[in-house]
């Protein structure tokens, strides 16, 4: 018998149905495009409808749907979009998320509760959405955290904490749902070339200005791209990854480490 059946061939998601929150850009737009090559209809969910539709334009496998997935009653639709266009679902990702930069002294209540409301409320109401469909597929759920999710980062503490969440979610779901045959992971990249820190609303010379620190710190000389951290999302995607749940994966050219 043969040991691995990973390494035998390239992913393939071939009829399979994937919903890619966050499809409009950086991660989630590379993810979503690596899981349409794959074979997978994929639906791109974020507010901009350009931006996705950019996205759709680059693969006829990825359809999209615009919606604020922090909404009333969103992720319900969300997951009903993908059911009712394909008759199934087999894989969601929890893409879409902010950083926000918060020191403790200029914290406040409606800048934590909207931080939370995307980056662990959401993700959990799409998986509770998704989960009858999932528990059908015997499908799977890859949850995009961060490096941060499990080191500090000063002056962000609540970003970090809602990857922290994130990251907990995922181990505590894989064990929930294991004995469903549904898989729950996670990836944890680290300082990755994408729109994120100029969404934080930060100067774009102080964002300059991070991207030279945080390459500077990186062991492997340089932020990431998004197709690096899109190649993990199609190894845990993908259904011959049958023996992997609960892992946090950390992709960040070694960040971790120093
Ligand atoms: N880039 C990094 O260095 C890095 C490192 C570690 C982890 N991450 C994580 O990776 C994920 C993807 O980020 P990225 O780097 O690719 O940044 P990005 O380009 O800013 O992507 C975030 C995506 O989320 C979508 N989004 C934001 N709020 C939303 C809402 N309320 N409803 C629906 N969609 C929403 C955005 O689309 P719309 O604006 O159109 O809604 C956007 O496409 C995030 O969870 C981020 O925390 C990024």
């Amino acid at each position: 018998m043969k040991e691995s059946a990973v390494t035998d061939h390239p992913a393939s998601l071939e009829g399979k149905t994937v919903i890619m929150t966050g499809a409009g850009s950086g991660i989630g737009r590379a993810g979503a495009l690596a899981l349409a090559r794959a074979g997978a209809h994929v639906l791109g969910v974020g507010r901009r409808g350009d931006a996705l539709r950019d996205t759709a334009a680059q693969h006829p496998g990825i359809a999209v749907l615009t919606a604020d997935i922090t909404a009333d009653g969103a992720p319900r639709k969300v997951v009903e979009a993908a059911v009712e266009r394909w008759g199934r679902l087999d894989v969601l990702v929890n893409n879409a998320g902010a950083t926000a930069m918060m020191p403790l002294a200029e914290t406040d209540a409606r800048r934590i509760a909207d931080l939370l409301a995307l980056n662990v409320t959401a993700p959990s109401l799409l998986a509770h959405a998704a989960l009858p469909h999932l528990t059908a597929s015997r499908g799977t759920i890859v949850n995009i955290s961060s490096v941060f999710g499990h080191r500090p980062l000063p002056g962000a503490a609540h970003y970090a904490a809602s990857k922290a969440a994130l990251e907990q979610l995922t181990r505590s779901w894989a064990l929930e749902l294991a004995a469903d045959g549904i898989r729950v992971n996670a990836l944890a990249p680290g300082p990755t070339e994408s729109q994120a820190l100029h969404a934080s609303g930060l100067p774009h010379a102080v964002v300059e200005e991070i991207k030279r620190d945080e390459a500077d710190r990186i062991p492997l000389g340089r932020r990431g791209t998004p197709e690096e951290v899109a190649a993990w999302i199609l190894h845990l995607a993908d259904p011959a990854a049958t023996w992997i749940t609960g892992q946090v994966i950390t992709v960040d050219g070694g960040l971790e480490l120093v």
